[in-house]
């Protein structure tokens, strides 16, 4: 009896992000601002228990293929790995990854894998340790680097890199590229987008994947870019005519909204639709209030099928989401 997530543009969503907190041991000036986001009290928060029945719902009823878990930053869950235990009992053959800054990873990692996680990327916009403690505004980098580690080790791959492309990081790209060559790790640059909370951003400020391209390469010859998955958000190219690859998100000079397969989670248990649209759908209420699996399918169908073309970032009068990055988890 499944009816898959379609919207009315005629996609359908089949891969499913789940924040489970908006707590955050960093304060990356794109995404959160400095004094962190309001704590959510934790009975406003999905439990475990909630989280692994609206995951089988999703798999079951509605289709979806990968679930993959953010935050915040996902690690501060106390019970992240239980989160992880009871999702993928109930996932079958959906992926289970985690999108996180790595800090405390190394000590988790094996428990997480053998929970059923299969796949992590990490955040890390530079390996220069005074730029990293500007932009996260704490200087963490040691911690970062021992939690890739710690990943590299456990044996997940591929283990991605996602990196922010910022005006201040431009010039350590290429570091930052031949550092993860040398680390066997799958490296994507991102633009970044206007979810930043002091509203810094600027389209004309933004360093685009044309600029990083130029920047590169002298040092790096770059060729053929390809999605491996057409629904993907990462193009790759081939880093000095390969097998090495770099990825790039385009998010905003090449947007993918038209194959957009998103469907969200917000850690308080709504249904998001797009990263950009701001009416949610309380799934968490009406599961509390006692709803069964069909009517909290049907409801998350209805969500989905309201969401918006796009971003919608190039229109005029294009106004920026309620939420910053950190309160929807990418
Ligand atoms: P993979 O399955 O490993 O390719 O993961 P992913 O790239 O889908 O997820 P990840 O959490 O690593 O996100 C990387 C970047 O892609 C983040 O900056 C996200 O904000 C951005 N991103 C992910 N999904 C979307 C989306 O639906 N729309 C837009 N505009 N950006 C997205
Ligand atoms: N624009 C683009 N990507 C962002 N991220 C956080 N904030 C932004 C932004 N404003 C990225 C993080 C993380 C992923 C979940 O989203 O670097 O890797
Ligand atoms: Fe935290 Fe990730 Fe946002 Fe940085 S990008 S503040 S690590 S949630």
């Amino acid at each position: 009896a499944t009816s898959a997530l379609v919207d009315r543009f005629g996609r359908t969503a089949r891969d499913l992000r789940i924040s489970v907190t908006t707590a955050c041991s960093l304060r990356c000036t794109y995404c959160m601002p400095e004094q962190g986001l309001p704590v959510v009290p934790t009975g406003r928060l999905l439990t475990a228990d909630e989280i692994a029945r609206l995951v089988r719902i999703a798999v079951d009823e509605l289709g979806v293929v990968d679930v993959r878990f953010t935050g915040g930053e996902p690690l501060l869950r106390p019970d992240l790995v239980d989160i992880i235990a009871q999702s993928a009992r109930v996932a079958g053959t959906a992926s289970i990854s985690l999108t996180t800054n790595g800090i405390g990873l190394e000590r988790r990692i094996d428990a997480l894998r053998d929970a059923g996680l299969t796949r992590v990327n990490i955040s890390l916009d530079t390996v220069d340790r005074d730029h990293f403690a500007r932009l996260t505004r704490r200087d963490r980098l040691p911690a970062v680097l021992r939690g890739i580690e710690g990943a590299r080790r456990a044996g997940l791959t591929p283990l991605k890199i996602n990196a922010v492309l910022m005006r201040d990081t431009l010039a350590g790209a290429a570091d930052l590229l031949a550092w993860s060559l040398e680390h066997g790790v799958e490296l994507r640059f991102i633009e970044q987008m206007p979810l930043d909370a002091d509203e810094a951003w600027v389209r004309e400020n933004m360093v685009d994947a044309a600029e990083l391209v130029a920047t590169l390469a002298p040092r790096f010859a770059l060729s053929d870019p390809h999605r491996d998955d057409p629904h993907a958000p990462a193009e790759s190219w081939l880093v000095d005519g390969g097998p090495a690859r770099v990825g790039i998100i385009a998010s905003v000079t090449r947007s993918f909204c038209s194959a957009c397969d998103r469907t969200r989670l917000t850690a308080e248990g709504t249904v998001r639709s797009c990263l950009f649209g701001d009416d949610e759908l309380d799934l968490r209420g009406r599961l509390r209030a006692g709803a069964d699996d069909a009517e909290l399918a049907d409801l998350w169908r209805a969500a989905m099928w309201g969401k918006q073309a796009g971003h919608g970032m190039e229109r005029e009068g294009f106004r920026r989401p309620i939420r910053t990055m950190g309160a929807i988890g990418g």
